[in-house]
C-alpha cells in the first residue's frame, strides 16, 4: 500500500517506518513540509498519491503549549484539518494519533473509547479539536489515542530519571499523574495491524496496565539496577505550565476486540533498557 507518514522523524515516525517497512513509504516532517501549509501538503499528497496516512505530526511540547496555545491549535486542530482534507481529495484514508490528554482524567478506573472528552490544558484541548476535524471531515478513518510515548534514542521521561538518579542519587516524582507507559514500537506494530482489518473507528492503543510516575520511576530504577531515592510528591510540588489529567490511563477495548493487543508496560521497558545500554 502506498503509505504516507506525517511527523516521520519523531518517535512514532521512526518506529513506523520500520513496522509499515513492507510498504511504499512517503515520509514527510519539518522542516521540509509544515502541516500548516495546505499549498505544501497538496503538492506532497500530489506526487505520492497516498492511499493512506499515518498523522504523527504534532506539537508534542505540552508545556509549550501551555505557553502557546495559539501555536498549539495551529499545529495540533488546523494542521490535522489541513491533513484530513488533504487525505480528502486524495481518496486515501487517515490513521490520527490522539493522546490521553483529550479527557479531563478525574476517573480513577481509567477512560474506554467512548467516553467523553473533557480536556484541561491548551494541548488536549487543541489535540480534541483535531479529533473533531478527523470525525467531520473523512469516514475512512482511525483514530489511535495513545498515553507516554517513549522510544529508543528519544530524550524521554525514563532518559531524565536515570540521567538524574545516577547524577544526584534522588529523583523526585509526582504521584498524583496515573497513565500507561508506551513503547513507540509496540504502538507501531499494533497500527501495522489495525490498518489491515478496515474497521474504521476509535482506539485506545497502550502497553496495558497503568501506574503513577513515581511507580513508573521505580520501575526504571529497578530494572535499570541503579540505586537511587525515589521520593514521592505531589503534583502541587511541582509547578508547570501545563496542568496534566490525574488519572487518564487508557482501556484497549476496541482494539482487544479485534484480537490488537499491546504486551505489558514493564516488558516494554525492560526492552528498551536493552536496546538503549
Ligand atoms: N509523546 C507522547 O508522550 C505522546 C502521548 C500521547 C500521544 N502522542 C501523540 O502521538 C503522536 C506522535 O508523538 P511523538 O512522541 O512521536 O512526537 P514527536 O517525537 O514530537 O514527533 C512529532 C514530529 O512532528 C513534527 N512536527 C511538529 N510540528 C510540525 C509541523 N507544523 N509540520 C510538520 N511536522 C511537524 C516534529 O518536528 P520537530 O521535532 O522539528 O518539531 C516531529 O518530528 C503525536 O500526535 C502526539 O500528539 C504523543
Amino acid at each position: 500500500m502506498r503509505i504516507l507518514i506525517t511527523g516521520a522523524n519523531g518517535q512514532l515516525g521512526i518506529a513506523l517506518q520500520r513496522a509499515l517497512g513492507d510498504h511504499d513509504l512517503t515520509l514527510i516532517d519539518l522542516p521540509e513540509v509544515d502541516i500548516t501549509d495546505r499549498e505544501a501538503l497538496a503538492a506532497v499528497f500530489a506526487a505520492a498519491g497516498p492511499e493512506l496516512v499515518v498523522h504523527c505530526a504534532a506539537y508534542t511540547d505540552v508545556d509549550g503549549c501551555a505557553r502557546n496555545p495559539e501555536l498549539a491549535y495551529r499545529v495540533n486542530a488546523t494542521g490535522t484539518q489541513n491533513v484530513a482534507l488533504a487525505c480528502q481529495s486524495a481518496g486515501a484514508a487517515l490513521v490520527h494519533i490522539s493522546t490521553n490528554e483529550v479527557f479531563a482524567g478525574d476517573e480513577p478506573g481509567g477512560y474506554e473509547e467512548w467516553m467523553p472528552l473533557a480536556p484541561r490544558n491548551p494541548y488536549g484541548r487543541s489535540k480534541a479539536a483535531a479529533e473533531a476535524h478527523v470525525r467531520a471531515l473523512l469516514g475512512r478513518a482511525y483514530i489511535v489515542r495513545t498515553a507516554w510515548l517513549y522510544a529508543p534514542g528519544g530524550r524521554n521521561f525514563i532518559h531524565a530519571i536515570l540521567r538524574r538518579a545516577r547524577e544526584t542519587g534522588t529523583v523526585r516524582v509526582v504521584t498524583d499523574e496515573v497513565g500507561n507507559p508506551t513503547y513507540a514500537p509496540d504502538l507501531a506494530a499494533a497500527i501495522a495491524q489495525l490498518i489491515a482489518t478496515r474497521q474504521y473507528g476509535t482506539y485506545h492503543f497502550v502497553n496495558s496496565g497503568a501506574c503513577s510516575r513515581w511507580a513508573f520511576a521505580n520501575e526504571i530504577l529497578r530494572q535499570a539496577g541503579v540505586a537511587a531515592t525515589n521520593v514521592p510528591i505531589l503534583s502541587s510540588a511541582y509547578p508547570r505550565a501545563s496542568t496534566p489529567p490525574p488519572f487518564a490511563a487508557l482501556h484497549n477495548r476496541a482494539g482487544a476486540a479485534l484480537g490488537i493487543t499491546l504486551r505489558p508496560w514493564p516488558e516494554a521497558l525492560a526492552d528498551y533498557l536493552r536496546d538503549s545500554t
